[in-house]
């Protein structure tokens, strides 16, 4: 079970899916369990989803995400959208460097350090995403690139700028394949990532980060992870999408 100092988050990463009308119902389920939940909830939205969302979030505990944004304030950027915006629209969080978004749209450690600093800037939490791909595991690579992606990720801040943040490890071999991390190898990445935090930026902050774990997060499999003493939440993609599942995960027993 994680530390007092630090409140459990699960997080739902909706994706890419879901019509406006699909997504109210769900915001509505999910708002009406927030008081069983064990910890703070947060639900990740597509864009336009996010006015609709937000209104049925009104007055609930649970917290509303975006789940990407650009690093600018405003201006000449076709098709994208600020952290300003987001918060203007009723978010209060923000997931950053997806793997899907560093895979499939090129992002890279940089974006998401400039990303970072716009999210802090306009006040959001966010939800900072590392994790090695199947052959960087097999190839004995996680750790080089769980550090340089946490390192590059939260390069140039102060530790007091860095209390917000939210790190969520998310093996790339694990999202979506149904194909979850054990307990013991979630645990083992999560020291392993606090213990860069502390390299990086001391003790308090590395013991008061939040890290959360995602990939195929299931109701069956969230009391195992949540029973390991650094994992502090989870980032749910598909099981968030479904309404008993979830439930289920936000009542999670740390066994
Ligand atoms: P998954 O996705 O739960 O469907 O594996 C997790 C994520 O991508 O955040």
């Amino acid at each position: 079970m994680t530390s007092p100092l630090r409140r459990p988050l699960i997080a739902g990463n909706w994706k890419m899916n879901l019509t406006l009308a699909q997504s109210a119902e769900l915001a509505r389920a999910v708002a009406a369990g927030a008081a069983a939940a064990s910890g703070e909830v947060a639900v990740c939205v597509p864009f336009t989803a996010i006015p609709v969302v937000a209104e049925v979030l009104r007055g609930s505990p649970v917290r509303l995400g975006g789940q990407d944004c650009y690093w600018e304030a405003q201006g000449a950027y076709t098709g994208e959208i600020s952290a300003g915006m987001l918060k203007d629209a009723g978010c209060r969080m923000a997931i950053l460097g997806h793997s899907e978004r560093r895979k499939l749209f090129g992002e890279t450690d940089e974006h998401v350090n400039r990303k970072l600093a716009a999210v802090l800037k306009a006040g959001l939490t966010p939800i900072v995403c590392v994790g090695e791909t199947l052959d960087e595991r097999e190839t004995q690579k996680t750790w080089r690139v769980l550090e340089t992606q946490a390192a590059g990720a939260l390069k140039g801040f102060a530790p007091a700028d860095l209390a917000p943040v939210v790190l969520a490890y998310e093996p790339v071999w694990a999202i979506g394949t149904g194909k979850t991390a054990t307990p013991a190898q979630a645990q083992e990445a999560h020291l392993f990532l606090r213990a860069q935090l502390k390299k990086l930026y001391g003790e308090a902050l590395a013991a008061g980060t939040r890290i959360l774990y995602g990939g195929s997060v299931t109701a069956d499999n969230v009391d195992v992870l949540m029973a390991q003493p650094d994992v502090d939440g989870a980032l749910v993609g598909g099981a968030s999408l479904k309404k008993d599942a979830f439930l289920r995960i936000m009542g999670f027993q740390a066994a």
